[in-house]
């Protein structure tokens, strides 16, 4: 058994429930976009360790890309003014999208209503969203997952693509930092 970090005080998520879910929702994607052009587009940098893992259980074909989405200011929660830092390499014009994002939080930051509406002025046959997390209860738009990897309560998590201040998002699992390491930022 692989020791937890040491600024983890728990682990909520293990890698084998990881593994399992993601299967599952690899299994289902494959049964939805069968017979469609499918292109897969992460949001840097929180999917990536989600979409590596997902593509590897969706069988039929398709391509990816990724996004990085910033914005103008310090704070989008409050600015709520979003650009494109890194833009898709392809055109994504006729074909299927399905965003990776890591987790649905508030919804606030817009980034992710900002991306779907830029996709769709591109003319994609269809945008959908797959968010690892979804912690709807702190929901404050009516921003909606096609699919969602795990309900989350409102707590902060890192791992598994998640970071705090960049940092853990190489952990295989999802887990609570110790109280300790977010008053020291
Ligand atoms: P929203 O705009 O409030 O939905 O924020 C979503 C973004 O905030 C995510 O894509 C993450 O980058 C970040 N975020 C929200 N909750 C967490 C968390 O529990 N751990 C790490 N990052 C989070
Ligand atoms: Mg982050």
């Amino acid at each position: 058994m692989r020791r937890s970090h040491p600024d983890i005080a728990e682990v909520r998520i293990t890698e084998q429930e990881i593994a399992e879910r993601v299967r599952t929702l690899g299994e289902e994607i494959s049964r939805d976009y069968e017979g469609k052009d499918l292109v897969l587009v992460g949001i840097l940098k929180g999917a990536t360790l989600f979409l590596a893992d997902l593509v590897r259980h969706i069988d039929i074909p398709l391509s990816f890309d990724f996004v990085a989405i910033g914005s103008y200011g310090a704070d989008t929660r409050t600015s709520g003014v979003v650009r494109i830092l890194k833009d898709l390499d392809e055109p994504v014009e006729s074909r299927h999208v399905l965003v990776i994002e890591d987790v649905m939080d508030t919804g606030m930051t817009l980034r992710l209503s900002y991306l779907m509406d830029n996709l769709r002025s591109r003319r994609a046959a269809s945008v959908r969203v797959c968010t690892l997390l979804d912690k709807p209860s702190r929901r404050k738009t009516d921003a909606a997952a096609d699919y969602r990897g795990f309900v989350v309560d409102e707590e902060y998590v890192v791992g598994y693509g998640l970071d705090y201040g960049g940092r853990y998002r190489s952990l295989p699992y999802i887990g609570v930092l110790k109280p300790e390491i977010y008053g020291g930022g």
